[in-house]
């Protein structure tokens, strides 16, 4: 088994809750393609409500999905019976945004470990005495002194602890790929980097994949400069290619005004004159004939209005765009 994860045309829709919009169809995802090797990176951004959440929980099996295939090592999950699917999805582990959520806070760590690892002995035949074992082990590979945290709370260790032991505990399970969604936005900024140095340095010494869900471009390209990278918009990917020449010559309209946020990037160091309009969330009553960024994009044609772009090459770019006009740009993003 190697751990290859592999979605095709993936497509969910909710109905709407709340009182303006409640009962119309919500399009999350509208039908994504991607591909993660095993031991790779990829990196999921996108504005706030683009489905990036929505993604993650797919792939960990938290969420169904309304169509399309997902399939791990070429096993096509779909067609399995929730029993047989069940295997695969524990390879596949979601790190949450907030790590105090994702522990129970009236156990302590010893117990919050003790749990999957006693179903993995089981699993796998192993004697009691090698839960004691991989508890230091897999404490240690987060970067935790055992001895310090094992008998505490969650509420006695820092956020980054705590994200750190939520990690630890998604190893006992041996996974293949781990999906981050928003793990570090919810700790104190000076223990991220850390956190995100743990999550690069896994992907070496233990093979996990990562998968990296963000709206912050930086800490996709901290995680996965060598993987790839999936923008995200209203659902559907406008732009996939490696990390690093999607952030250096990005040529969606969208991917540049993501990009623009953070204008000291490599390649973006100056902002050039285009503007793009300001990303406040669309009603989902906004049309879906033609582009979906095209009431957003000032480079919008007649054709961007009526034809839908699909993933290609236009332009001979290296990276896949959704876009009928690519061009290198500097643009920045103006408020209104
Ligand atoms: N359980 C649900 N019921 C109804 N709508 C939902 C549900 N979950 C998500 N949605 C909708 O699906 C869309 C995508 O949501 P999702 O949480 O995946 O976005 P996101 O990119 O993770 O956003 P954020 O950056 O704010 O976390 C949104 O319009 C959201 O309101
Ligand atoms: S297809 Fe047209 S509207 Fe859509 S991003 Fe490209 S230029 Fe803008
Ligand atoms: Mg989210």
């Amino acid at each position: 088994m190697s751990g290859d994860i592999e979605g095709v045309g993936i497509v969910k829709t909710y109905k709407a809750r709340g009182d303006v919009l409640a009962g119309q169809t919500v399009h999350a995802l509208r039908g994504v393609d991607f591909r993660i090797p095993a031991g790779g990176a990829a990196s999921f951004i996108g504005e706030s409500g683009c489905g990036k959440t929505t993604l993650g929980r797919i792939l960990a099996g938290l969420e169904t999905y309304d169509s399309g295939r997902l399939s791990v090592d070429g096993v096509d999950l779909s067609g399995l019976r929730p029993k047989k699917r069940e295997p695969y999805f524990r390879r596949i582990q979601m790190i949450h945004q907030d790590p105090y959520s994702a522990l129970n806070p009236t156990r302590t760590v010893d117990a919050i470990l003790t749990d999957p690892l006693t179903l993995r002995a089981k699993q796998t035949g192993r004697p009691k005495s090698w839960i004691a074992e991989r508890q230091r082990e897999v404490l240690s590979l987060v970067g935790l002194e055992p001895d310090y945290v094992l008998p505490r709370y969650p509420h006695q260790l820092s956020g980054g602890m705590r994200q750190r032991v939520v990690i630890a505990r998604a190893l006992t399970v041996d996974p293949d790929a781990l999906v981050a969604d928003e793990a570090v936005s919810m700790i104190d900024v000076s223990l991220r980097l850390g956190i995100l140095k743990l999550l690069r340095e896994l992907r070496e010494t233990v093979g996990v994949s990562v998968l990296f869900i963000t709206h912050d471009v930086a800490t996709a390209r901290y995680i996965g400069a060598d993987g790839e990278l999936y923008v995200i918009y209203r659902g559907e990917i406008v732009e996939h290619g490696p990390t690093e020449t999607v952030i250096a010559d990005p040529v969606h309209p969208y991917t540049q005004c993501l990009l623009s946020a953070i204008p000291v990037l490599h390649g973006l160091e100056r902002p050039g004159p285009d503007r793009l309009t300001p990303t406040e969330p669309l009603a989902d009553s906004q049309s879906d004939d033609g582009c979906l960024f095209a009431a957003r994009c000032p480079f919008a044609t007649d054709r961007c209005r009526t034809e839908r772009p699909q993933l290609g090459h236009e332009g001979g770019t290296e990276q896949e765009h959704s876009c009928f006009h690519p061009a290198r740009r500097h643009v920045v993003a103006v408020s209104a």
